[in-house]
């Protein structure tokens, strides 16, 4: 059965209390504890003195109710000393400006001491607990760029990008030419010559600014890699994951999930629209491994962090966890027991309040438990309907905006809270996806061109697949040039249409120059019309047949939309971002309910439904099992 926990900080409270601390946990359903992120200080109070007593008291007490334990490596924050001995290991922002102590996740991942010295804080911790019968599992770390600190500007960084992209482009010229550095007189003879983003009067090169996004995300990854290393070794028979993030693009999740046996995510509602952006990262996170997932803290409450923190009503706890199974989470563990008395998270709620009370989230946390107890393990099966969802695509995007409301997450968004709307299951999918058994598949704003894909995608689009390109696809080759080729490039045989030339629209608010705009709305042959924004670039059809025309504006008469049938398939270009994208994926009954089909573990297929309305739940099996 999909199960339930708490995240505990045994640290924070007297050894008196832990016991009770243990059976209420138990009494509340909970299986698992995660603990430990945060403790490198009391694991290693003096250099090179290790201190595991504790912990290991608190383990078994919590073990003798039955619960296990997630361990994590607490990596995410040095302790003082260590910061004291090399305060180089705090990151430098790009004006320059070391961020002090005091914080967390303020390391820099190519600092040498900070690598040599969570290498060898890493080995022991893992060589202490790797095999305690206790420990079912590993999260390494803790949300890494988490307060955005993905991204250090110190000289380490900017010497190791140096090499990094030695690595990647071999000779100067190659990297000359990919970048374009004879835009603003930028031609590098000396690797020593790159630099890295930072403060300047003019933006910097676009390609540069992209590659130092890929690096600062590689340096993540290679650093998570050290730690999977260390516990593959060390720890044997225990899985490994990593704590993911709501709406957060600064590292590459795809690659970051490759090493990890599966992806957690911190659910944290609030930070997020609603239920549909709530399901978009959900749906994300299975797809990273297309597997189940943990959600590895769940908002228990009130959180403390947001420019307002509005209440949580009763049953909402409840509905969120039920949600996170629905989406194929097999585990909701809820951050976090208590709320701390003490530190930077006072105001954030818990299961249980400062004074050890129970808080509304213990009670819904209790009837979650007891709502799935019967409930076998379960899957979510392939989607018919596949998002292409890549983070360099959206880094270079964001990068160049062009118009300041430009958002690849807003137009993924607004894509997939149409299938929501009618509970159709979506699958997130990387740009590389075999795209085999999807009926439909939209890449949204593909905007960096991948050798050889239309080629590869044209087969699946002759078998019958429906594939739907929008506006910024196929225009940058990887260095963050411009094509020199019609657009979209290397499609436009697929889409039996090229693009002509783009435009921006301003909104309603923007007042210069009121007749330079490209218009407000496209028309289908029969007359409907739809609204546009942000984006619109006209089309000439070959192959192609026009399917949308703007109807008014300086753009008036010219073709926004087209459609190709080819082999049984057929290709879609949506030249500008409609404000209803009924017309171009299809209409779809609308329905009140959320409703979720999942397979069990024993070969039975059950149907969640829940109302975001009013929070009720319903599992139910609808076909049994075989074994
Ligand atoms: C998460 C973090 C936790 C805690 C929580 C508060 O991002 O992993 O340590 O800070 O937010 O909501
Ligand atoms: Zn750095």
């Amino acid at each position: 059965m999909p199960i339930t926990g708490c995240a505990y900080y045994p640290e924070h409270w007297p050894r008196e209390r832990w016991k009770q601390d243990a059976e209420i946990m138990r009494k509340a359903g909970l299986s698992v504890v995660r603990m430990g992120e945060f403790a490198w200080d009391k694991f290693e109070p003096q250099p090179g003195k290790y201190d595991f007593a504790w912990m290991d008291e608190a383990i078994d007490i919590l073990s003798q109710e039955g619960l296990k334990i997630v361990m994590c490596t607490p990596t995410a924050t040095p302790p003082p000393w260590l910061l004291t001995q090399h305060p180089e290991i705090l990151r430098v922002e790009p004006n320059g400006v070391r961020v002090s102590a005091g914080g967390r996740r303020h390391s820099c991942a190519n600092v040498p001491a900070y690598l040599r010295h969570s290498r060898r804080l890493v080995d022991t911790f893992t060589r202490h607990y790797g095999s305690h019968p206790a420990i079912i599992g590993w999260q390494i770390d803790n949300e890494f760029g988490c307060g955005e600190t993905t991204r250090c500007y110190c000289d380490h960084c900017r010497q190791r990008f140096q090499e990094w992209l030695l690595e990647k482009y071999d000779t100067l010229d190659t990297l000359n030419a990919a970048w374009g550095t004879q835009f603003w007189g930028m031609t590098y003879s000396d690797w020593s010559e790159i630099p890295i983003p930072g403060i300047t009067t003019e933006p910097q090169s676009p390609g540069m600014r992209l590659d130092y996004r890929r690096f600062s995300s590689d340096s993540w990854v290679r650093f998570q890699q050290m730690q999977v290393e260390f516990l593959r070794q060390n720890a044997p028979g225990r899985w490994i994951t990593h704590n993911f993030m709501i709406r957060h693009w600064s590292l590459d999740y795809w690659k970051l999930a490759e090493d990890l046996d599966f992806v957690s995510y911190d659910n944290y509602p609030h930070g997020l629209r609603g239920p549909a952006e709530t399901a978009m990262n959900l749906d994300l996170m299975r797809s990273l491994k297309r597997k189940p997932f943990w959600i590895m803290e769940q908002q228990p409450g009130r959180v403390n962090w947001h420019p307002y923190n509005p209440p949580v009503p009763p049953g909402q706890v409840k509905a969120w966890s039920h949600q996170n199974i629905a989406h194929g989470a097999e585990a909701v563990v809820y951050f976090r027991f208590r709320a701390a008395r003490f530190g930077q998270e006072q105001y954030h709620d818990g299961l249980l309040k400062w004074d050890g009370s129970f808080d509304q989230g213990y009670f819904e946390a209790q009837e979650v438990a007891d709502d799935i107890k019967n409930v076998p393990p379960l899957t979510r099966p392939q989607a018919k309907i596949g998002i292409i969802f890549d983070y360099e695509d959206l880094w270079t995007v964001e990068l160049e905006p062009v118009h300041r409301d430009f958002s690849y997450w807003q137009l993924v968004y607004e894509l997939y809270q149409h299938f929501w709307e009618a509970s159709i299951p979506v699958d997130f999918l990387p740009r590389a996806a075999d795209l085999t058994g999807y009926e439909t598949v939209i890449l949204p704003c593909g905007i960096l061109q991948h050798e050889g894909e239309a080629e590869k995608w044209s087969a699946w689009v002759e078998k019958g697949g429906k594939l739907i390109l929008t506006f910024r696809t196929a225009v940058r080759e990887p260095g963050s040039i411009a094509v020199n080729e019609a657009l979209p490039a290397g499609f436009t045989s697929l889409t039996g249409a090229r693009v002509t030339g783009f435009h921006t629209a301003p909104p309603a608010t923007y007042t210069d120059w009121p007749d330079h705009r490209p218009g407000t709305a496209v028309i289908s042959p029969q007359g409907s019309s739809i609204a546009y924004k942000i984006w619109a670039e006209t089309l000439e059809t070959t192959s192609g047949e026009s399917l949308f025309t703007y109807k008014d504006g300086m753009l008036a008469g010219k073709t926004a939309i087209t459609h190709r049938r080819f082999g049984k398939g057929s290709v879609v270009y949506l030249g500008c971002w409609v404000t209803d994208f009924e017309p171009i994926l299809g209409s779809f009954k609308k329905k009140p309910l959320q409703e979720y089909l999942l397979n069990g573990e024993d070969g039975s297929t059950w149907r969640i439904t829940f109302d975001t309305a009013d929070f009720s739940v319903q599992y139910e099996q609808v076909e049994s099992g075989t074994s």
